[in-house]
């Protein structure tokens, strides 16, 4: 009795501690260490990329016809099938996004890299061991990151090249890619 009583809550409990607890700290957030030419600009190059515009689009009457064409009966940038590709935080609990964060930067550096309160501190940041201990998120195969969004449940598929698509993204600290 006692021991199923301890499963449960190491189940129930343990798994929500671990993981609930980092919370989003916005683009812009990141932005403040990541936009200088020497260190890469990682912001600019996001910001002139399509997943900065994400949300942006759907709010055009494009996506609205496909979302009603599909049955949905709210608008395309209120709807949870469009918006979990398209954007971060909307099913996220309110307590665990940051003042700066916004839905409406679409497709963002924490969509990708994992939320960041727990990272984004210079001395935590500069370790990449320790980064990722408290959350951020590294990829040996991108690929399989993108596809995740990149495939054929979205409305405007188009054959994903990662090579040619990582190309337009990619992000680098210094000119080593
Ligand atoms: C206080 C400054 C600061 C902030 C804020 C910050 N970073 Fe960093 N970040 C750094 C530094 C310094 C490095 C170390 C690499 C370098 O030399 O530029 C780094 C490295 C990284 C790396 C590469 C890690 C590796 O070793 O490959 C990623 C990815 C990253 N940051 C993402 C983010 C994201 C996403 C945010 C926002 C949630 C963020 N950073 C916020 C300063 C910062
Ligand atoms: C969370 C979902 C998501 C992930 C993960 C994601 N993308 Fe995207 N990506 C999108 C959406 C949504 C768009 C369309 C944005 C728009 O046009 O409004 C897009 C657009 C793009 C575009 C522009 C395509 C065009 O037709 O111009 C490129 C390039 C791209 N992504 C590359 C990548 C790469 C490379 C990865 C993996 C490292 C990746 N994406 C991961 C959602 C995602
Ligand atoms: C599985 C992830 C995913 C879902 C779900 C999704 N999208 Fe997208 N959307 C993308 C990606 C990725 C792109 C970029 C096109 C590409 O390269 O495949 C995109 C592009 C778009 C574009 C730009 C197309 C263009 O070429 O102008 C519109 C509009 C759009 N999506 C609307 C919607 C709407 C409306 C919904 C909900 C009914 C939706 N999307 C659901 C991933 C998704
Ligand atoms: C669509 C997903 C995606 C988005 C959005 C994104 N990144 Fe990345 N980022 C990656 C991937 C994939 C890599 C390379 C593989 C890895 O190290 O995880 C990477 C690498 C990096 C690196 C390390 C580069 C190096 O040379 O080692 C930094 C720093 C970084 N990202 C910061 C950011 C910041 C800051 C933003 C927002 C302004 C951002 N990223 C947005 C997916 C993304």
């Amino acid at each position: 009795m006692r021991s199923k009583l301890f499963l449960t809550i190491t189940l129930v409990f343990v798994p929500v501690f671990l993981f609930a607890q980092h919370s989003y700290v916005g683009v812009k957030t990141c932005g403040m260490c990541h936009r200088s030419e020497k260190s890469g600009n990682q912001l600019g190059i996001w910001k002139n990329s399509q997943h900065s515009k994400a949300f942006e689009t759907l709010l055009t009457e494009k996506a609205d016809k496909v979302a009603k064409d599909k049955g949905l009966k709210t608008k395309a940038s209120e709807s949870p099938e469009c918006l979990k590709c398209h954007v971060t935080g909307y099913n996220v609990d309110a307590s665990l996004l940051g003042k700066k964060f916004k839905m409406e930067d679409g497709v963002q550096c924490e969509t990708c890299h994992g939320p960041g309160s727990d990272y984004k501190k210079k001395s935590i940041m500069e370790d990449k061991d320790k980064a990722i201990a408290n959350g951020l998120l590294l990829y040996k195969k991108p690929e399989e990151l993108c596809i995740k969004c990149h495939n054929e449940e979205s409305p405007f598929y188009k054959e994903f090249k990662f090579t040619e698509f990582w190309d337009k993204i990619k992000h680098p600290i210094s000119a080593k890619n």
